[in-house]
């Protein structure tokens, strides 16, 4: 199977099964001397960890990543850092249940990738979905925290802003509640609501969809290319790449649609540090693909976990019809646990783009204001 790499010159490989022995992922591109420990990467993988909350999944895995290439003490102080050759990381599998697949070997579970994987290639690993389980995005955000540090003083936060028909109230938004409720919601209020919901949601044994948000800050402005190496593409397509993702917005997003252009303009003034002064970011930080240096703002949409209590008609492998529900362990809206994939997919990007950028512009850059 191709397409197990993303990026150009920040290049992430993954590999391994929801229930094989190991996932892990090489990331090539890397430049050296950036210090780098397993704890760090640890930090951004607890966050994704299943287990933590009664409103995520109850499967016990503890993540525990290793780096096993790519980084080397350096003399001077005995920091650990990056080499500039490739970084391997792997997780062991630790909470995969032998149990009996019988009930899903043959038939498609509706919503999940099991028909098309079948038709495509003849043969499915059906152990928790194989490879298009979203065990695999603990790598991603793995290779994410690696990514984050490639591009200086930039920092990419996300956040849940909708579960279901909830929204957050933009006016309550603080990017510290994200880290003192369950949902990685900024709405310490809406987080409350959430509460409720999802409990009935789960106690039901059903699910609800999701809408995050992710905001990455202190990015140069020059990011990115014209055509077909748009900075928004790459983000869509990096977010679209995400399990159970179905819609992604840059910026206003579909919301764009219902302004005018008086509204949506983003007026420029002269600022006092040497950068244009934006008065407002309706472009969500991308003009013409290419980075305006204001926060880049993206939005995705996670639909209802698939697995859910209730039966859901369906075929098996020889055309038969059949039904099917799931008993065992879910996450009844899998939007939470996707925030910091997403936070990790957007730091990918931008980490390849910054390295493409100075590929592409040599030592010359440009500095606005110009002389003529
Ligand atoms: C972090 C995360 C966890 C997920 N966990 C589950 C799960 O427990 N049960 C489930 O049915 N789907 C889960 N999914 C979604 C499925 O992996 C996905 O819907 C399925 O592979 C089909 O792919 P598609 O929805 O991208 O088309 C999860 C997605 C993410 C991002």
């Amino acid at each position: 199977m191709s397409h197990n790499t993303f990026g150009h010159l920040f290049r992430v490989t993954t590999f391994g099964e929801s229930h094989g022995p190991a996932i892990g992922c090489v990331v090539d591109g890397c430049p050296p001397l950036i210090p780098l420990s397993e704890a760090e990467i640890q930090r951004d993988l607890d966050k994704r960890r299943p287990g933590q909350s009664r409103y995520t999944t109850q499967r016990q895995e503890p993540d525990q990543v290793r780096i096993i290439s790519g980084v080397f003490a350096r003399e001077v102080d005995g920091e650990q850092v990056t080499t500039g050759t490739s970084i391997g990381l792997l997780i062991d599998n630790v909470d995969q249940r032998s149990k009996d697949y019988s009930e899903i070997k043959d038939k498609y579970r509706p919503g999940h990738a099991d028909f098309t994987y079948d038709v495509k290639y003849g043969i499915r690993d059906y152990r928790g979905g194989g490879r298009s389980s979203a065990r695999e995005t603990a790598m991603r955000v793995a290779a994410g925290a690696i990514a984050r540090k490639v591009v200086p003083g930039m920092v990419v936060r996300g956040a849940l802003v909708q579960m279901g028909p909830h929204k957050i109230d933009r006016g309550n938004w603080d990017w510290d509640e994200v880290g003192n409720n369950p949902f990685f919601c900024p709405d310490a209020k809406a987080a409350e609501r959430f509460a409720d919901y999802l409990d009935g949601i789960r106690k039901s044994g059903s699910s609800i969809g999701a809408v995050l948000e992710v905001v990455a800050e202190g990015v140069p402005a020059g990011l990115g290319a014209p055509i077909y190496g748009k900075l928004d593409a790459e983000i869509a397509a990096a977010l679209m790449s995400i399990n159970a993702v179905k819609g992604v917005e840059i910026g206003d997003g579909f919301g764009a649609a219902e302004l005018s252009g008086e509204e949506n303009a983003d007026e420029m003034r002269a600022g006092n540090d040497g950068k244009p002064l934006f008065l407002s970011n309706h472009a969500g930080g991308i003009l013409g693909g290419i980075s305006t240096g204001q926060p880049i703002v993206a939005r995705f949409a996670v639909k209802p976990t698939s697995s859910i209590l209730s039966p859901r008609a369906t075929v098996n492998r020889t055309g038969g019809e059949t039904e099917m529900f799931t008993k065992g362990r879910h996450d009844p809206c899998v939007g939470i646990r996707a925030v910091p994939v997403g936070e990790a997919m957007i730091a990918c990007v931008l980490a390849d783009q910054y390295l493409r950028h100075r590929a592409q512009v040599g030592v010359i850059e440009p500095r606005w204001p110009f002389e003529s």
